[in-house]
């Protein structure tokens, strides 16, 4: 058994359904379901009993406690988190409360959980926090990708909440010797993704005919790498990876915004042609640029490929053809996104039998 949290968001929702296809290890869920947070992307596990969902907030400590103790998870995982940069600066607070003081009363509650545990239980446990590049700051034109000993110099509110995590994760490992592991991933891209970010909102507001808004000049650099690269590298990470250690994972795909925003559209092109014809890249217009914009993220991602053997299946080309297919297929959950009736979903799909 294992504990995730955030598992109803992007990243968390595809982890939980690739863990499930791939093991019959049964996993709690607990999630806050924010804004974020979508329990449509788990219909598929509707009625699985390795699927245990608790709606709750990682900041609430006797939840976490008492799951704890009920259930004795083997490890956690934690994906949850505010995650918009866009939402930082407009409303930093919810971001100082779920990113740095919710995993400071998670950490606090695996600790006192942790403590209870005899061995080989107590050697086997693991915590692995999720978290981003956007902790190492901003890299020039010229500067070598970020490596696991990259300086952190966060310069959004998000980026900032998740460096403070991150530093907490670490100095309870080193203070208490908690076996925590810690993950920093470049942008990831594909199914499930909240269309508030960049590559979904460009594929719905290209097929609703709407503007496609590149921030600024549409220079600043990215790396992207499928949203299921990310959950195998987590999981070979929790599998294998050194307690204590940090493990930068990318997609070796560096890319300035625009260029994104012009393969989206190709693809489109090609596979939703505009009823007039005309190509989508009409639909792109330049806004005022993000305060503060971090000009180019890159990551090193050779330890976690020379120590635990993890390299992305996907290229680019081949992650961004599905992931464009996938939202032409999934339309309704678009839909449900755009309108908020996804927040209603448990209600109609599950009545009063689970909420
Ligand atoms: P998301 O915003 O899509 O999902 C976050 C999930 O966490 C939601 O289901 C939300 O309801 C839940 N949540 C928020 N606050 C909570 C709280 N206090 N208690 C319990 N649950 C709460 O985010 P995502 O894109 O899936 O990112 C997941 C994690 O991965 C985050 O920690 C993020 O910093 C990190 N990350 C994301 C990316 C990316 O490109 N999206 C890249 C690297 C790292
Ligand atoms: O680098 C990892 C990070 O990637 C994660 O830690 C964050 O949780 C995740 O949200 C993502 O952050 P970004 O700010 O990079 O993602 P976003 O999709 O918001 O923006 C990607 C780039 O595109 C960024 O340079 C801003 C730009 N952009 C974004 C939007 C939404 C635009 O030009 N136009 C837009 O409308």
């Amino acid at each position: 058994m294992i504990l995730v949290t955030g598992g109803a968001g992007f990243i968390g929702a595809n982890f939980v359904l690739d863990w499930l296809a791939q093991s019959d290890e049964a996993l709690i869920n607990l999630d806050k379901l924010t804004y974020a947070g979508n329990r449509e992307n788990l219909a598929t596990l509707a009625g699985d009993p390795r699927h245990i969902f608790v709606h709750g907030d990682i900041g609430d400590s006797q939840l976490t406690a008492s799951l704890l103790a009920q259930y004795q998870p083997r490890a956690i995982v934690n994906f949850a988190a505010e995650s918009h940069v866009d939402r930082s600066i407009h409303g930093p607070e919810d971001f100082i409360q779920t990113n740095i003081v919710g995993s400071f009363h998670l950490l606090e509650a695996t600790r006192a959980y942790w403590g209870t545990l005899a061995d080989p239980a107590r050697q086997g446990f693991r915590f692995l926090h999720v978290s981003t590049d956007e902790v190492y700051g901003s890299l020039r034109s010229d500067e070598a990708a970020f490596s696991e000993t990259h300086a952190y110099e966060p310069n959004s509110p998000y980026s900032a909440s998740k460096a403070a995590s991150d530093h907490l994760v670490r100095a309870y490992h080193h203070t208490y010797g908690l076996p925590v592991l810690t993950t920093n991933c470049s942008n990831n891209y594909g199914p499930y993704h909240f269309p508030e970010k960049l590559i979904p909102l460009m594929i719905v507001n290209a097929l609703a005919g709407k503007a496609l808004p590149v921030y600024g000049d549409g220079q600043q650099i990215r790396d992207w790498l499928y949203v299921k690269d990310h959950c195998t590298a987590i999981r070979r990470v929790l599998e294998a990876g050194r307690p204590g250690e940090t493990y930068n994972v990318g997609g070796w795909n560096e890319q300035p915004n625009l260029d994104i925003v012009h393969t989206v559209c190709q693809l489109l092109d090609e596979l939703h042609p505009r009823a007039d014809g005309r190509p989508y890249r009409e639909q792109i217009t330049t806004v005022a640029d993000r305060p503060g914009h971090d000009r180019r993220y890159a990551i090193d991602a050779r330890k976690i490929e020379n120590e635990l053997g993890w390299k992305p299946a996907e290229t680019f080309a081949t992650g961004i053809r599905k992931t464009v297919l996938w939202y032409l297929e999934n339309q309704k959950w678009v839909h449900n996104v755009q309108s908020g009736s996804y927040r209603d979903w448990v209600e109609k799909n599950y009545g009063e039998r689970e909420k």
